[in-house]
């Protein structure tokens, strides 16, 4: 609980905060750069350099401040933080650095306005939220049966490609132990250690059925553009990387886990490489639930960037009650042989009826995929309780926000 004395302090600091938040990550982000280099192995230097985590960060810390006295808001922010957290191997020791890096960046740039007693009702609130990310982070740690910051060699068996973008690779332990278990929608981080000595974490959904020898991500290699670098770990990946290969992953974590479990109907909206997690879960119930109903509806741009075909057709084959829909945003007119391939954009208004107030509907693609689906699902009926996410970049957390 935050003490009655720090209160006035976090309440009167929101809209500041808010006008400042994103001058205070940005400088807390480059004096802990300058003071603890080997961080920037940690961090993702794309977000970084786009400023998508500069207002994640900001928004989390508004978010928390503007939440103080309603915990339960912050529970679903909170915990998408600490399964990427453990993935990428963060330690209790590193909530010093950045507490002191934050608080430090919050004098810099409020000035005078920054008196000790607002920096120490900030100290408060900042240690009363690590304390609570340290916990949850140690004990999925536990669970796993991981230290923080192990990972794991694994030898690449297979690369395949999916799509004109998208190449899955196989992988094995190394070492011949059985792998770690997990739950389709989860996720691992694979480290890259580039030629200059810099390191790069990303994570990759798991993109197979759990409980096989082996697993697979399924990566889009990420294409530049006149103003845009291209992405570093995915074309590393693309170019570099081929059977017999090693690679460094960490355990599986992720708290996206559509419902494996009930027998109740279920919707799966994806677009473009979201469609990883998605075809766990579908590869998954054909073995343990052929009959269960599903609508699995995806959109991309063509049939050349059309991945996980055969994965899709085996399931059609094994799942009677599975019903397929695709949207090809480049192909303006609805395939007159192919009822179940239409031309343009996903519109929930095209997809299979389903019971809107009963049906788990689980969606993952870009930011405005999800948007635009999000809001289109809220006027079809469906009650937000019944929707879930996962986001392919930092969550800019616009909900609580
Ligand atoms: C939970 C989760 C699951 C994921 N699952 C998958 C998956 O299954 N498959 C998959 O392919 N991806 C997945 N991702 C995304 C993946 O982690 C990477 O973000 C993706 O591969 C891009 O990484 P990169 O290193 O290639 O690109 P980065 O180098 O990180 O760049 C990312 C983007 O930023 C742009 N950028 C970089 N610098 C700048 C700049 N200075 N100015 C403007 N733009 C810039 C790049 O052009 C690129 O488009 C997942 C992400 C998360 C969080
Ligand atoms: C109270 C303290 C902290 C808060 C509120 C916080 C908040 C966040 C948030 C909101 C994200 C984005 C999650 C997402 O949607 O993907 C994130 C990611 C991350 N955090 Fe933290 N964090 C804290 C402490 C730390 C510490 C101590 C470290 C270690 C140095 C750290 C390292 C990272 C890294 C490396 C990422 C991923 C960055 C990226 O992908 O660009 N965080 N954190």
């Amino acid at each position: 609980m935050l003490s009655q004395a720090s209160r006035p302090y976090i309440a009167a600091s929101v809209p500041v905060l808010r006008e400042h938040g994103v001058a205070i990550t940005t400088v807390f982000y480059r004096n802990m750069f300058n003071e603890h280099p080997e961080l920037k192995n940690l961090f993702n230097m794309g977000n970084q350099a786009q400023g998508t985590q500069q207002q994640s960060l900001a928004a989390a810390v508004f978010a928390y401040a503007a939440n103080i006295d309603n915990p339960s808001v912050l529970r679903p922010v909170i915990s998408r933080i600490v399964h990427k957290h453990v993935s990428l191997g963060i330690k209790p020791e590193q909530y010093s650095i950045v507490g002191a890096h934050l608080l430090g960046a919050i004098k810099e740039v409020l000035g005078d306005a920054a008196t000790p007693e607002l920096i120490d009702a900030w100290a408060e609130a900042y240690w009363l939220l690590a304390d609570v990310l340290i916990a949850e982070e140690k004990a999925l740690y536990e669970k796993a049966n991981v230290a923080a910051g192990e990972l794991r060699e694994m030898q690449v068996i297979r690369v395949s490609q999916e799509s004109e973008l998208v190449k899955s690779f196989t992988l094995i332990p190394a070492d011949g132990n059985p792998l770690l278990d997990f739950e389709p929608g989860q996720y691992i981080s694979v480290a890259v250690d580039f030629p200059d000595g810099r390191r790069q974490l990303r994570q990759y959904s798991l993109s197979e059925a759990p409980g096989l020898p082996y697993y697979r991500i399924s990566v889009k290699r990420e294409p530049g553009g006149e103003e845009r670098p291209l992405g570093q770990v995915s074309n590393w990946l693309h170019e570099n990387i081929r059977v017999k290969d090693k690679l460094l992953v960490s355990a599986p974590f992720g708290d996206f886990n559509p419902d494996i479990v009930s027998d109740t109907p279920l919707v799966l909206l994806s677009a473009g490489v979201g469609i990883t997690p998605m075809i766990s879960v579908l590869n998954h119930l054909s073995q343990t639930q052929p009959q269960r109903q599903v609508i699995f509806a995806h959109a991309t741009h063509s049939a050349s960037r059309h991945s996980h075909v055969a994965d899709i057709e085996a399931a059609k084959a094994a799942m009677p009650n599975l019903q397929t829909i695709t949207f090809y945003e480049d192909q303006p007119l609805t395939d007159a042989a192919n009822r179940n391939v239409r031309g343009g954009r996903m519109q929930i208004e095209q997809l299979p009826a389903w019971n809107r107030e009963q049906t788990k509907v689980y969606l993952c693609g870009p930011v405005a995929f999800m948007r635009k689906q999000w809001q289109e699902l809220l006027a079809a009926g469906v009650p937000e309780h019944l929707l879930h996410r996962e986001v392919f970049g930092p969550d800019l957390l616009d909900k609580v926000a």
